[in-house]
């Protein structure tokens, strides 16, 4: 139950200290690799927001900065000074034991790993040749010389701290990057967001089993027993978010006529029913992405879960009801009344519902 509601916490209670697990950046990067083997190849990688010591963005792109024929890695860490979340912070022995130590640029400066050459002379570039400095700032993505790194790189990709999120993927694209970040399914919904979705400038990436993560974490876990992991804290319904082309968004989602769905449908809510028109929108309500009638020609409304689903070649996103929804039925009683959605009508009377994606049928040439 609480677990649904761990990223949204983490944003109004501005905590970003959420570390991503290696084994989710292999897994997510892979689907970009196997859709294009040549993905990276030649292009400079920005990681911005990270903690390049021991960060497993770091690492992963280091380890495979042959392999992935990169150009040049460049990763910034924010420093700890300004982080909203202070703990009783260390410095590492990586960093203590290195000649550029600086204890007081050490709370106060952002630090920037880059790894383009052989420094070690052994024969292959690899994360032992990564090399670093302090930053004249403290690492702010919105710094004049990350910026300028952004400027630089090719592909930004991090996890990003979730309640800079909007600013997060405007810096991004104010520079027409290309890019492969962390975010939330609420990000979708977001005013900024949605147009870019809707008009395929971004997407979801392959995602994490099930829409849910583990994350390396300093905040309590309060996800049910049965998920928890010592160290992690779990959350749901996180994705990833990308402009790079993965061939999981290209295969279109096996769906049942209308008819078929009333008959076999293994939701109680569609098998024996009729599919219900929105008394505020002329569409019709489908509660779930696998009970999309395959033949139904006008616009559905389905949950925002469904762009994890969403193959282009075969929907048109229409809108979404946060905007779509520009009436509201007359008389609600107060445990219905809201902001913009659609609404439904039956014999309990009126039901507000969660924002829905406006999709609609692709016409085939
Ligand atoms: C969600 S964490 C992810 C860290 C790392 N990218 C990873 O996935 O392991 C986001 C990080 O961004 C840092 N951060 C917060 N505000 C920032 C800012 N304005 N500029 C750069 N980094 C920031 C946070 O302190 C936090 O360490």
């Amino acid at each position: 139950m609480a677990k649904n509601s761990n990223l949204r916490q983490a944003k109004a209670a501005k905590k970003d200290e959420f570390y991503t697990q290696y084994a989710d950046i292999q897994k997510e990067v892979n689907a970009y690799i196997e859709y294009n083997p040549d993905v990276f190849r030649g292009k400079t990688i920005l990681l911005p927001c990270d903690d390049p010591e021991w960060s497993n963005f770091t690492k992963f792109f280091a380890q495979n900065f042959e392999f992935f024929g990169l150009k040049k890695l460049i990763s910034t860490s924010y420093a700890i000074e300004s982080k909203n979340y202070k703990t009783d912070w260390q410095p590492t022995l990586f960093e203590i034991e290195n000649p550029l130590y600086n204890a007081d640029k050490s709370r106060l400066k952002g630090k920037i790993f880059t790894l383009d050459h052989d420094t070690n002379a052994n024969g292959r570039i690899d994360i032992n040749d990564l090399q670093w400095q302090y930053l004249e700032g403290d690492g702010d993505f919105r710094s004049e010389e990350v910026t300028k790194l952004r400027d630089e790189a090719d592909i930004i990709i991090t996890n990003p701290p979730f309640s800079l999120f909007r600013e997060f993927v405007a810096w991004i694209l104010e520079a027409n990057k290309q890019f492969l970040i962390i975010g939330n399914q609420n990000n979708i919904c977001y005013k900024e967001i949605f147009p870019l979705i809707k008009d395929n400038k971004i997407w979801l990436g392959r995602g994490f089993a099930g829409g849910a993560g583990h994350f390396v974490s300093i905040y309590e876990d309060i996800a049910v027993a049965g998920d928890h992991k010592p160290g992690m804290i779990r959350v749901s319904g996180v994705h990833w978010f990308t402009n790079l082309e993965h061939g999981r968004r290209h295969q279109p989602l096996q769906l049942m006529t209308m008819a078929d769905n009333i008959r076999y449908s293994r939701h109680k809510e569609v098998n024996g029913k009729d599919y219900m028109k929105y008394v505020n929108y002329d569409a019709i309500e489908v509660p779930f992405s696998d009970s999309i009638p395959s033949d139904y020609e006008g616009e559905m409304g389905v949950p925002v879960t469904f762009m994890d689903k969403y193959c282009p070649e075969q929907f048109e996103i229409i809108g979404i009801s946060l905007t779509l929804a520009t009436t509201k039925p007359a008389n609600l009683p107060k445990s219905q009344q809201g902001g913009p959605a659609f609404y439904l009508l039956d014999e309990n009377g009126y039901k507000r519902l969660y924002p829905r994606i406006v999709i609609k049928k692709k016409q085939q040439p």
